[in-house]
């Protein structure tokens, strides 16, 4: 469909200007988009945005409790005719505070990119946690040794819970080593991700043990504006693949810096987070960003005793190109409701009037 008959089809779907299609975390799974799908959408978006065929500043924060985070997140994909923004939240200590409620919870406002207008609000929650995996198995694809046995992962929440569930999509380990400080998070994951996944899952009893163990790891723990390193550089080895989801929070620095291969989601993103003090000891030396390898612009791992460093914090477009996805299944299935932007539909609210 070209943009006009793509317009005209949503126009048919819904009153553009006089409705919004509201979709919750359940209404998004209702779509049937399945994990396949996103890890696709979410390498076209980093490959879109690498190739510089998208607009997505970085992404501006709040942070209203100590190391926690509100992002805003703007993305505009012209091949796609989508627009929209995630305003995404991280709280660490929800779970202590807040025992029902999730440490990352995200919306999305989904735009008419012709007029500007809103056309869905839609729960992200879930999409995230599906798309920043999505995000590690294409670092993974591109810049860790393929026929790893062992894949480690540093944090048990609820992303260290689903990039176990994913990983077997791209590697094929025997052995999964898992930590995580809170001990029960750990057995969760256990009696969650075992019954899904192929290789045997054991509980660390130590970093070192993760770090020393698996040759690809993924980090996921909370991300402290004053970073306390837990992983010593003596632990880490030529030949590993660290993928980080939550930026310089895990590794002491000395492992980036020496590190073969530097990659991250967004340079221009990475440049802010600096002048936000999340790289206190400099940024590192960047080779490329993530999505430039798998777009083929840079060449990923080419041997396999490079020590690899990916660091992905997450971005727009991979929201935005799965939003479009979801909205597109939505209104043709017709889930959701339909909230009214106007009052009364008959008379727009004229300011001259009042
Ligand atoms: N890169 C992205 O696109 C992206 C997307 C979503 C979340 N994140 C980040 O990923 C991280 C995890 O998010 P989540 O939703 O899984 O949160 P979560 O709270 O569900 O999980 C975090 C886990 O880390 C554990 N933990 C805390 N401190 C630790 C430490 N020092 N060592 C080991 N484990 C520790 C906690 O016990 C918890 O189980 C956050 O920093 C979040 O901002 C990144």
């Amino acid at each position: 469909m070209n943009n006009m008959e793509y317009r005209n089809w949503v126009n048919s779907k819904m009153n553009i200007g006089q409705e919004i299609l509201y979709l919750s975390m359940q209404d998004v799974m209702d779509t049937g988009i399945t994990v396949e799908e996103i890890i696709d959408l979410t390498e076209k978006a980093m490959v879109e945005y690498s190739s510089r065929n998208v607009e997505m500043p970085a992404k501006i924060g709040l942070h209203p409790q100590p190391d926690s985070l509100m992002h805003a997140m703007p993305a505009y994909l012209p091949s796609e005719f989508a627009c929209g923004i995630k305003w995404g939240s991280n709280f660490p200590t929800n779970r202590e505070r807040f025992p029902d409620v999730t440490p990352t919870n995200c919306q999305i406002i989904y735009n008419d990119h012709e007029s500007g207008l809103p056309l869905a609000i839609l729960d992200a929650t879930w999409i995230t946690e599906v798309r920043t995996p999505a995000v590690s198995l294409v670092a993974a694809k591109y810049l860790a040794n393929t026929d790893s046995t062992t894949f480690g992962m540093i944090g048990c929440g609820i992303q260290g819970m689903a990039h176990v569930k994913m990983i077997e999509r791209i590697l094929q380990p025997e052995k999964i080593y898992i930590y995580d400080v809170f001990e029960p998070a750990m057995d969760k994951l256990i009696e969650l991700c075992q019954p899904q996944v192929k290789a045997k899952i054991l509980k660390a009893s130590s970093y070192e043990e993760v770090a020393k163990q698996s040759e690809v790891i993924v980090s996921a723990i909370p991300i402290h504006h004053h970073p306390k390193p837990v992983v010593k550089d003596d632990w880490i080895s030529q030949g590993q693949t660290l993928i980080t989801c939550d930026c310089h929070s895990v590794y002491e620095d000395n492992v980036y810096k020496r590190a073969d291969i530097y990659t991250v989601d967004s340079i221009e993103q990475h440049k802010l987070l600096e002048t936000y003090g999340y790289y206190p000891w400099g940024l590192p030396k960047i080779y490329s960003e993530t999505g430039a390898v798998a777009g083929g612009l840079k060449n990923g791992r080419t041997s396999k005793n490079q020590l690899i460093v990916s660091n992905n914090v997450g971005m727009a477009v991979e929201d935005i190109m799965v939003a479009r996805r979801v909205f597109d299944i939505a209104l043709g299935k017709d889930l959701g409701i339909r909230l009214p932007i106007w009052k009364s539909t008959k008379e727009p609210l004229n300011i001259s009037n009042r």
